[in-house]
Parts: structure tokens; sequence; C-alpha cells
């Protein structure tokens, strides 16, 4: 038995390249390798061996042994030799995992997409502001209770300048302003921070989308009328826009942007932002002349155009990444 151990191995190796499912590939483990299996009858005779070629068959015999083992593992991972995997390629394949945006991003591409066919351009600010571009050339000054601590995320002082999360996109506005002259029409869709309890309507952290639109005999009608066509384009063709009276200090007159839509088959009026024509003092913060040029902003919450049009009555649910809930959208 131990005179040839090659031929053995060859037997072996041959014999378990023709397996080709995986239960001939295991019928041959237990020929070979199991217990009662030839390698353990050859290791057997071993014992029986002249002395002197002991050690030189053993050696021969184990080595065998692990070739076998390395070639049964191989084969086991393939379901057999030749035959590849062990499956049924008759059966129906399995769907890909595809991903797919998630719905607030989807949500802000197709505003950006709405207000761009209207000729806005897409503006952007950092989160981490300063409070000149946050409060001051927005003409919220020093002591005002819009600065609080409490109301916002300031970060430690650093070389004199206090930073913080900036609270609204507004900051863009001013950002743009210095940076380039009028006539001027942007959008700036981008997150903002304040220190809200957490709720269903309430996250610390939000999207908001801002606009501005900067010329000569801009006029509140204009304003509506922007605000008109977004609504009929975002919520559908019979959607309408109500402005109420309201203060921001950066616009005057200032008014609240109320958008009537049909949530579950009704129609509803939602808040969604503030809105105004641009405060003279902030066009001369940023060195733009009052008597020259006029213009309006709006301020719109994401979540809230997200959550209206796809019915989600939890903020949270947005930001809490679980699959289940983000595959409806
Ligand atoms: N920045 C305001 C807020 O966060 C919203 C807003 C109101 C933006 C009026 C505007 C505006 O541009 O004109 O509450």
């Amino acid at each position: 038995m131990l005179d040839s151990i090659d031929t053995h191995e060859q037997e072996a190796l041959a014999t378990l390249a023709a397996a080709t499912t995986s239960a001939q590939v295991e019928a041959w483990r237990i020929a070979w390798l199991g217990t009662s299996g030839r390698v353990g009858a050859m290791m057997e005779a071993l014992r029986g061996a002249p002395k002197e070629k002991k050690p030189m068959l053993g050696k021969q015999l184990n080595a065998m042994k692990q070739k076998l083992e390395a070639q049964f593992a191989l084969a086991k991972a393939s379901g057999g030799a030749e035959s590849g995997p062990d499956i049924d390629m008759t059966e129906p394949g399995l769907p890909a995992g595809v991903g797919r945006r998630h719905v607030l991003t989807r949500t802000i591409a197709d505003i950006v997409d709405i207000f761009g066919r209207m000729g806005f351009r897409v503006a952007e600010g950092p989160e981490v502001e300063d409070e000149w571009h946050n409060f001051t050339a927005l003409n919220i000054p020093e002591g005002h209770p819009a600065r609080e601590g409490t109301d916002n995320f300031y970060m430690a002082e650093q070389g004199g300048i206090r930073r913080l999360l900036r609270t609204q996109t507004s900051t863009v506005q001013i950002r743009t302003m210095e940076k380039e002259k009028p006539p001027l029409k942007i959008v700036a869709v981008g997150r903002v921070y304040r220190p809200d309890t957490h709720d269903a309507t309430h996250f610390s952290m939000f999207h908001q989308v801002e606009g501005l639109c900067v010329d000569k005999n801009v006029s509140m009608v204009d304003l509506k009328t922007a605000l008109w066509q977004f609504a009929r384009a975002c919520f559908g063709p019979e959607a309408e826009v109500r402005m109420r009276p309201s203060f921001f200090p950066f616009t005057e007159p200032s008014a609240e942007v109320d958008m009537k839509m049909k949530i579950k088959g009704e129609w509803r009026w939602v808040e969604l932002g503030g809105c105004g024509m641009v405060d003279p003092a902030v066009f001369e913060s940023v060195g733009i002349d009052p008597e020259v040029w006029s213009g309006y902003a709006f301020g719109l919450g994401v979540e809230r155009i997200a959550m209206r049009r796809h019915g989600i009555s939890d903020i949270r649910w947005l930001y809490e990444n679980d699959a289940r809930f983000l595959r409806q959208f």
C-alpha cells in the first residue's frame, strides 16, 4: 500500500477532479480523508513498515494528506471541480440591491431645477459663519435677542472672531452681494443649525432654500409671482400662495409665506417660510446703492417641502437612515 504513494495521490486527485457536484465532493472526502478513508488506512499501514523506511514514508504520506486536504477545500468552495458553483442556473436571478438618492437630496435637486428654470443661479456659503454674515449685515444688531447664546451654536472665539453654525441661509445673500454686482438672481440651498429640542417638526439641523433677486424696480409683485410659479411647479398646477404681514430685520416689508397644497386629498395652507423686500440697511452693509437697486428675498424650509410633498409626518425619520423608510421614496 505504501509502495506507490504517488500513484494513490494521482488517483485521489483524478477522482476529485471528476467530482462535479458538492455531493460528489463530499463522497470523495469520506472515501479519502474520512475516519475510515484510504489516507487513514495508509497511515495505519505505516505502523507496520520497516523501521528505516518509516521517516521517509511518513513524510511522503503527510505531504499527500496536506495536498488532498487543500484540494478538497478548493473543490468544496467551488461546489465541485469543473462545474462551477452547485446552483440551478435555470432559477431566476436575485434582484441587485440598487441604492437611491435620499428623499431630501431629491427634493433639493427638484427645487434647484425649478428655480433654475425661472432664471435663478445657485450660490453657496459656509455652514460655519461669522457674526457679520449671520447677523450684523442682515440688520440684526448686537444685543438683538436672535443672537442669544441659547438660540445659537457658537464656537470658541478665535483671533477675536466668534463663529457659529449658521442659523439661516440668508447669510448667502450677504456673501453673494459682497462678491458680485447686481443684477443678481440666486438661490442657495443648505443646512442651518438651531438648538431646538427634537420632535416631530423640529430638528437641530435642517435645510433652507434662500432666494435673492436684485435689480432695478423689483417689486412685491415680482416676489409673489416667483413664489407662485415655484408653488405650481413643486406642488401642482392648482397650488396657491398667500403672504401674511410679518417682520424680519433684513426685509421691509416682510411676510410669512403660505402655500396651499393638497394633502391626502384635502387642500390646506402650509406655512413654508418668510420673504420680503430687501431692507435698504442690508444693501448699505454690502455697498449696494438702495436708491438705484431694489430686491426681494425669501427663505423656505426644505424639510417642510419634502414632508408635505410625500406625506411624511415626522422630521426625525429623514435623519434616522432606516432603509425601510428611505426605500419608499
Ligand atoms: N431667514 C429667515 C429665517 O430663517 C427666513 C427668511 C425670511 C428669509 C425672510 C428671507 C426673508 O430671505 O426675506 O427664519
